[in-house]
């Protein structure tokens, strides 16, 4: 983008919403479109809805937003609204509901973003916190991209023949990086309170500091995390922390979930087509616990979460935090791999342009990336505008995920941007990348 959202105008701004709205409805009907109705209403995994449950979601927590609240308008269908909240129906039992059919679904949806378009043209988008620079329409927009990225989740877990395709990455590949970057001591400013768009728990910005540390150039590729399986890590409890080992020996963990050994060499399955692991590429589909087992055999450990936002955002030459890594600029194709153009990250070293200013790669897009830290509010937290997207997950067993996946939109991914799971999640795009502490004698400033 050229303008940012609080410099345009009102005219302006609407456009953008709509041109928002619009992209990210054609990114839910293509994933809905990819299979059949039968696929649609069917439960692929436990842990996962039925895709028809996220779409006729995404049109309820629209109608509930931008028709009833923001536009004042009365309900479309107030009877369905309990099917679709995700608080009141676990993931296992959605199966079992009355949902609405494909059909019914897509009419569903498409009446109230009508109703939105119409809403988006006749409500002055100032005035109201909720409203100003188009904040709930964003806050909508990122919501139905989440559900994307749950959705497209939910199409590496189904067995059966491909549905989706896109082309493998195409990236310029930096060669000779080092392997790690150290990020000098002192304060830095943590979250934002300027951003738009951005989401109550990336709130308010704040100074946070770290002692030097070491970070990894890029995320943990699969031929690294390769030699942590053949050097017997997965059988050595020296590595996992005890929670991790209990649930590496009740889960089996082996590998990677989707990677299998066969004929002496290892395979993923990704998104329908077996093929063989590309050396190169981030590591992916592994779980908290792995990750960290990963990094104690490396000699390492994960980067907390205000280590992983410094080394994405702080710029020592000027001492400011940036929006992204590049600097304010929004994403392009060329510096991250966001949005789903690909389905699968692209090889560490790739994205140059997309590094930080002390040369940090690949902190945006490719893979989610776990960190050390619990979900918690910043210094000053309110919950806006309703506790359940993020409050109510503070404080419980979940870890800090930052920068986005090839999975993720643009929209739905910043420099402050939070997300987070349980430790064992792994059908989620997430790797990550380690960290450690920097010597003494680095210590200085
Ligand atoms: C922030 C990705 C963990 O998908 O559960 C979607 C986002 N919140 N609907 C999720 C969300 C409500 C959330 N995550
Ligand atoms: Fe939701």
């Amino acid at each position: 983008m050229s303008t940012p959202i609080i410099e345009l105008n009102a005219a302006a701004l609407r456009d953008h919403v709509a041109a928002e709205l619009g992209r990210t409805r054609a990114r839910s009907e293509a994933l809905t479109a990819a299979v059949d109705d039968t696929e649609l209403i069917r439960q692929h995994s436990p842990i996962m809805s039925p895709l028809v449950w996220d779409f006729a979601h995404i049109g309820n927590q629209e109608e509930l937003w931008l028709v009833r609240d923001v536009g004042g308008r009365d309900p479309v269908r107030a009877d369905i609204d309990y099917l679709y909240d995700a608080f009141k129906q676990a993931r296992p039992n959605r199966l079992a509901l009355p949902l609405l059919d494909p059909a019914q679904t897509r009419h569903y949806l498409g009446v109230v973003r009508s109703k939105v378009l119409d809403v988006l043209d006749s409500v002055r988008l100032e005035g109201r916190k909720l409203v100003e620079h188009g904040f709930a329409f964003g806050m909508i927009v990122q919501h139905e991209q989440q559900h994307d990225e749950t959705m497209l989740a939910t199409h590496q877990l189904r067995v059966g023949p491909a549905a989706l395709r896109a082309p493998a990455p195409e990236p310029e590949h930096s060669t000779n990086l080092p392997d790690e970057v150290l990020i000098p001591a002192g304060e830095f400013t943590m979250g934002t309170s300027t951003e738009p768009w951005a989401l109550d728990n990336e709130r308010p910005a704040h100074q946070a500091r770290t002692p030097a540390y070491w970070i990894d150039t890029t995320p943990v590729t699969n031929q690294n995390y390769h030699r942590f399986i053949a050097e017997g890590g997965y059988d050595d409890p020296r590595w996992w922390s005890n929670r991790g080992w209990e649930h590496r020996c009740e889960a089996g963990l082996v590998a990677p979930l989707f990677w299998s050994f066969d004929g002496g060499q290892w395979w993923r399955t990704r998104f329908g087509v077996v093929e063989p692991i590309p050396p190169h590429e981030p590591v992916v589909h592994v779980s908290f616990f792995e990750a960290e087992a990963y990094a104690a055999w490396a000699g390492k450990r994960l980067p907390s979460e205000v280590e992983w936002e410094k080394a994405a955002r702080f710029d020592p030459t000027t001492g400011r935090s940036r929006r992204y890594p590049w600097g304010d600029d929004d994403p392009t194709p060329a510096r991250a791999n966001l949005g789903q153009r690909h389905l699968q990250p692209a090889p560490a070293g790739s994205y140059p342009t997309g590094a930080s200013p002390l040369g940090v790669h690949q902190l945006i897009g490719d893979v989610w990336e776990w960190t050390s830290s619990g979900f918690a509010g910043y210094p000053g937290f309110t919950a806006f505008p309703y506790r359940e997207y993020s409050e109510v997950f503070f404080g419980g067993d979940y870890r800090v995920l930052r920068g986005g996946s090839f999975a993720t939109d643009a929209a739905a991914c910043r420099g402050t941007f939070r997300n987070w799971d349980h430790p064992i999640r792994r059908q989620i795009f997430t790797g990550f990348r380690c960290a450690r502490d920097a010597a003494a004698e680095q210590q200085a400033g």
